[in-house]
């Protein structure tokens, strides 16, 4: 079967070709149209978003088919869910009218199915059953996935997202938007010595069944940099050092809760997704601590991470394979529960 994905939640446009059958489906194209535009507001600006989402979807989705070599296709597949409703809805009406006028079906694609089904397009040895984290600028989940389509939800964030805490800190740090990358490479360059941040919601008394076991909180880390940076008397000479604090904070509180949860559910791989996991220290850290217990860790390349239509053409061939179909009159969603939620 060959796919026409398309993603347009947030502030990329993609689209991609994707042909073949379950976890031996190969991509033909991928056209991701990022919209720089918000970063003079150092922000995504939802109107904004819309409206350079209707400018770009038909030569975005064009450029895909023609990279691809293709022309035909046998099923739509878009986000509906969950990102901003103006921008979701450019991508939905317009797969809609497409499908209609090839005379092929569409499927609505929950985002965060996508982001799970990513890194198996590059790594043939991502599939399930694995732990997942998704880190990304709106989302931050920890998942037990025993099939795809089977999702375990173990743990998410109370507050900020972990993308989320990245930019606000590199915000008040003084870095550009969006701030993970900027921040990345200024801890790698220092040390966080004199700094030391607590890691949030991590106490060695939690254990399997308490609510905060799993659960992420960023928001106080943010805030406890912020007063680090307050109180600092030589800030551009300190800005180097709690970048680093910030991100050892932040980064050990992910690896140790997916060690909670490899532990709990015995799984040998662990599979990376979203904006943040193209964080080299995020990846290496997970690598070097799992390692020893024989645990696999699978990271997508940096296109495949943030936001992009091969994954949603991916989660749609799944959905499509099993005989998943979408109505005509599929809407768009700010939020949504992921699909296949199996109990806790
Ligand atoms: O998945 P994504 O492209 O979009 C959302 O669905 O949110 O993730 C974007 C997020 C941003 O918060 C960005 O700062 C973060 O991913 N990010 C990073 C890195 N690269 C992107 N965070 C930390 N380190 C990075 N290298
Ligand atoms: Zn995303």
């Amino acid at each position: 079967m060959r796919v026409l994905g398309i993603e347009t939640s947030c502030d990329e446009t993609s689209a991609a070709v994707l042909d073949g059958s379950g976890d031996n489906a190969m991509l033909r194209s991928l056209v991701i149209l990022s919209q720089d535009v918000h970063a003079i507001f150092g922000g995504v600006v939802p109107e904004i978003a819309s409206r350079a989402h209707l400018t770009a979807i038909v030569p975005v989705v064009q450029r895909a088919l023609r990279e691809a070599g293709v022309d035909r296709f046998d099923a739509v597949a878009v986000t509906n869910a969950p990102g901003l409703v103006g921008a979701l809805l450019v991508g939905v009406s317009y797969a809609k009218a497409l499908a209609f006028a090839r005379d092929v079906p569409v499927i609505g694609v929950h985002h965060m199915e996508g982001h799970l089904f990513a890194t198996a397009l590059e790594h043939p040895a991502a599939v399930p059953p694995f732990t997942a984290l998704l880190v990304s600028g709106g989302h931050t989940l920890l998942l037990d996935v025993e099939a795809w389509g089977r999702y375990r939800v173990l743990g998410r964030t109370r507050d900020d997202a972990a993308g989320e805490a990245f930019d606000k800190v590199a915000k008040l740090l003084g870095l550009p938007y969006p701030g993970g990358p900027h921040l990345e490479r200024l801890a790698a360059a220092n040390q966080a010595a004199p700094f030391r941040f607590a890691r949030p919601m991590l106490r060695r008394d939690q254990a399997a069944g308490d609510p905060d076991y799993y659960d992420f909180s960023f928001s106080g880390l943010k805030t406890a940099v912020l007063n680090a940076a307050n109180g600092s008397a030589d800030l551009e000479h300190d800005r180097g050092p709690l970048a680093r604090a910030f991100q050892d904070a932040l980064v050990e509180t992910l690896v140790e809760k997916t060690g909670r949860a490899i532990r709990q559910f015995g799984r040998a791989r662990v599979v990376l997704g979203g904006g943040v996991a193209c964080n080299d220290a995020l990846v290496g850290a997970m690598q070097e601590r799992f390692a020893a217990r024989g645990v696999e860790v699978f990271a997508p390349s940096a296109r495949l991470a943030t936001d992009n239509a091969a994954m949603i053409a991916r989660a749609g061939l799944f959905r499509l394979e099993r005989g998943d179909r979408s109505p005509l009159d599929l809407n768009a969603f700010a939020t949504q529960p992921l699909p296949g939620l199996v109990a806790a």
